[in-house]
């Protein structure tokens, strides 16, 4: 028997256990469930399928609760639990949608799923800072696999919001300030989610850069600078993940709710993009019925957009509300239809209907590897004076200091939590006022980089202070050979970061010890870019980020040498409050959910791009980072025509084998001077190896977007480019004249 005579078989048999006595038409049509043969294109099966939906079905596919028990509401019959639940059609067959946040890993909000862990996968500015697509793509398809061994059928995954401020709480989950590199990466991830026949979103569309009143706050940015800027990380992702759904996001974009706004719905993304798949609103973002007019397809987390709107003016909008406006024609019955006819062609295209996602077993040791692998990738060294790293594994006395490092490491807060295999080392509720309160809990996952250290150098010779007490720390880090400083700085969703100074009075700390002990390497989980007035005083810098359930073992491998750092900065690490954008963060002095405005004067220039015009001296670029080998770079012929192709030479002149990051820089298009980052590649070299490298630039980033034209514009010219180790170690230069085009948008 063929896989499709079985399935229809079972059509069969689920119609008619579910079916009255029907007429015979009927009964040919239930019985056939043509949409079910695979050999048709997801966009036929959908609307083999969309057809035969009822008005009610319609409705109950385009709005869903959270599925967890939260403000008041209980788990939804039906629903495994995570963060929200839409019930299917089992009349014909429909799946029904469980949605789970899946920034870093399978997420368990507020245990719903007692004794579910999953693996927790390094922050997304770690994944950044490996500029390694194929790591993306293995951490994305680990995640997918955990979920669908879980039953889950969409994770909502794929944050892609550029850093335009280092304040911001959840830069952690994204994946920095470049748009070519936040596109690329975030897309690989999203395939290899959606290769294990789960959906993943895309989010959160768009502008959604600061926390700090995310609910209210309205961004004004022009068309141009968006399109080249925070679109276009968006626009790339997409092209290469081709998620199922977009997050639209909390936000007013000039003017309009992110969620209730034709110009990013149905413009940008589904008229100039043809995007296919369904837009999905971010948990409490819908403020009313016109959102599906103006592009929104499903309405995500219902109870929040009644129970938050100010003034009680709240409801769930996709059930009756938006079926009172379908049948009195304020609403189309073809925009509808065109809502679930959406939902159905993402489900199809994934898999959901192929491959159902049903309890399995999962691998966790095999996972643990891909965790820390990506966590060890993700390590960026900054500074490493006279080689104090990486450590001898004999013959030194190490004391490990403070960050809870005995515990387990870092991981960030809000709905990106993960309740990691290995268990929480330590977990602390912070509490706090406001929406995220209840999620305010710092979680440390049981990874302890002490214990992977004592692996290493032997237990005897490696002392531990809690750090708690910068005069202790400093007496015994002058007892031993070397003093290393574990230092944290919890993110959380929901909230930025009022500066960049390490909390709980870490710096003085550091200072203290750096004093005692010259050879003082500073360890850094933090969710970005940190001030460092200590950076002087110590030997060595390595910056771990929220290094993911296996961090404490990556940590020690670059500590002692098993690996070579090869991560290289996301984003710009700041001198001094000078360099930010905003001395406070727009909306800060305000209660939650008061009205603010932000306009982002820097436009398209964002992180070095904006450095590189001020010419303001970061602490460390864009680019950056150090690696226990040393790599040149020679040779380099650029070509032009439609576009630009530059190759050049990378050697390994050091004595390890290791992985370079070399950067290629637009520097001046047809006259006019710039930076952008057109390309670059992770090459793995032997010592003495050499390879060439090719770069080919996409013209969007040769070009602007011209808003009268409607479309990208490469002017003719020549063009200059510059390969580097960052976005400030340019010294190899060239450039090729290439010719005027024109790009749909
Ligand atoms: C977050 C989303 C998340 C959703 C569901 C929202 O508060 O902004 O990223 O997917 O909650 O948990």
């Amino acid at each position: 028997m063929t896989d499709r005579m079985r399935r229809l078989l079972l059509g069969t048999a689920l119609s008619l256990s579910l079916a009255a006595p029907l007429a015979t038409t009927a009964l040919a049509a239930e019985v056939a469930r043509p949409w079910m043969d695979t050999k048709l294109s997801p966009d036929q099966r959908a609307d083999l399928l969309n057809k035969e939906l009822t008005l009610d079905e319609r409705i109950g596919l385009v709005h869903g609760p959270m599925a967890m028990p939260f403000l008041g509401a209980k788990l939804p019959e039906g629903a495994i639990g995570s963060a929200g639940y839409i019930p299917g059609v089992p009349r014909l067959g429909i799946p029904a949608l469980q949605e789970s946040d899946a920034s870093l890993g399978v997420a368990n909000p507020m245990n719903v799923r007692p004794g579910d862990p999953s693996t927790a996968l390094p922050s997304g500015l770690s994944l950044a800072s490996t500029w390694n697509p194929e790591t993306a793509y293995k951490g994305g398809a680990m995640i997918g696999k955990e979920a669908h061994a879980k039953g889950l059928n969409v994770l909502l995954a794929g944050g892609v919001n550029l850093a335009r401020d280092p304040r911001n709480g959840r830069n952690f989950e994204y994946l920095g300030e470049d748009p070519l590199l936040a596109g690329t990466l975030g897309g690989e991830s999203i395939r290899g989610i959606q290769d294990q026949n789960v959906v993943s979103t895309i989010k959160h569309f768009a502008v959604n850069d600061q926390e700090t009143q995310r609910m209210t706050i309205d961004v004004k940015i022009g068309e141009a600078a968006a399109r080249e800027s925070d679109l276009l990380a968006f626009q790339i992702a997409i092209e290469k993940g081709k998620p199922g759904s977009v997050m639209c996001a909390y936000n007013k974009v000039n003017g309009a709710y992110a969620c209730d706004n034709p110009f990013l719905l149905n413009k940008v993304l589904k008229t100039d993009w043809a995007y296919p798949g369904w837009v999905m609103s971010d948990w409490g973002a819908v403020h009313g019925v016109e959102a599906a007019v103006n592009g929104l397809d499903q309405e995500s987390g219902e109870q929040i957009d009644a129970l938050l709107a100010p003034g009680g003016a709240g409801k769930v909008w996709f059930n009756e509300p938006l079926k009172a406006a379908i049948q009195d024609k304020t609403v189309p019955a073809e925009r509808l239809s065109d809502m679930t006819r959406r939902i159905l062609r993402s489900m199809f295209a994934a898999g959901l209907f192929d491959n159902p996602a049903a309890k399995a077993s999962i691998d966790f040791d095999a996972h643990a590897q891909v965790t820390k692998a990506a966590g060890t990738e993700g390590i960026v060294l900054l500074k490493n004076k006279g080689d104090v790293l990486p450590l001898a594994t004999k013959g030194k006395t190490i004391t490990v200091i403070g960050g809870f490092a005995n515990a387990g490491v870092l991981s960030g807060g809000g709905s990106s939590q993960v309740v990691s295999d290995g268990g929480p080392g330590a977990s602390i509720p912070l509490g706090g006022d406001g929406m995220m309160g209840p999620f305010r809990t710092v979680v440390y996952h049981a990874s302890s980089p002490l214990k992977a250290i004592r692996a290493k150098a032997g237990e005897k010779a490696v002392r531990f202070n809690d750090g708690s007490y910068p005069a202790e720390a400093a007496a015994v880090a002058k007892t031993t050979n070397v003093a290393i400083v574990f230092a944290t700085q919890w993110m959380s969703e929901g909230a930025d970061a009022p500066d960049l100074s390490l909390p709980n009075g870490q710096d003085a700390l550091i200072a203290a010890v750096a004093a005692a002990n010259p050879n003082t390497i500073v360890v850094l989980e933090t969710g970005g870019p940190v001030h460092m007035p200590w950076l002087d005083k110590v030997a060595g810098v390595v910056e771990a980020w929220y290094p993911g359930s296996r961090g404490g073992e990556a940590i020690a491998d670059i500590l002692f040498g098993d690996a070579n750092p090869s991560g290289r900065l996301p984003i710009t690490f700041p001198a001094d409050d000078s360099q930010l954008l905003h001395k406070d963060i727009p909306g800060a002095d305000k209660p939650e959910f008061s009205p603010a405005e932000i306009t982002y004067t820097e436009g398209a220039d964002i992180g070095y791009r904006r450095y590189a015009k001020t010419g303001a001296k970061p602490l460390f670029p864009f680019g950056y980072g150090l690696s226990y080998s040393h790599f040149s770079y020679g040779d380099v012929k650029v070509t032009g025509g439609d576009t630009l192709t530059v190759s050049f030479e990378v050697t390994n002149t050091g004595k390890r084998p290791g992985q370079d990051v070399p950067q290629v820089y637009l520097t001046n298009a047809a006259g006019t001077k710039t930076q952008r980052l057109i390309g670059w590649s992770k090459v793995a070299l032997a010592p003495g190896e050499k390879k060439r490298v090719t770069v080919t630039a996409d013209t969007r980033l040769l070009g602007s977007f011209d808003e009268a034209a409607h479309a990208w514009q490469v002017k003719a010219g020549e063009y200059q480019v510059a390969v580097g180790a960052s976005a400030t170690d340019l010294d190899l230069k060239g450039g090729a004249a290439v010719k005027a085009s024109t790009r749909q948008p």
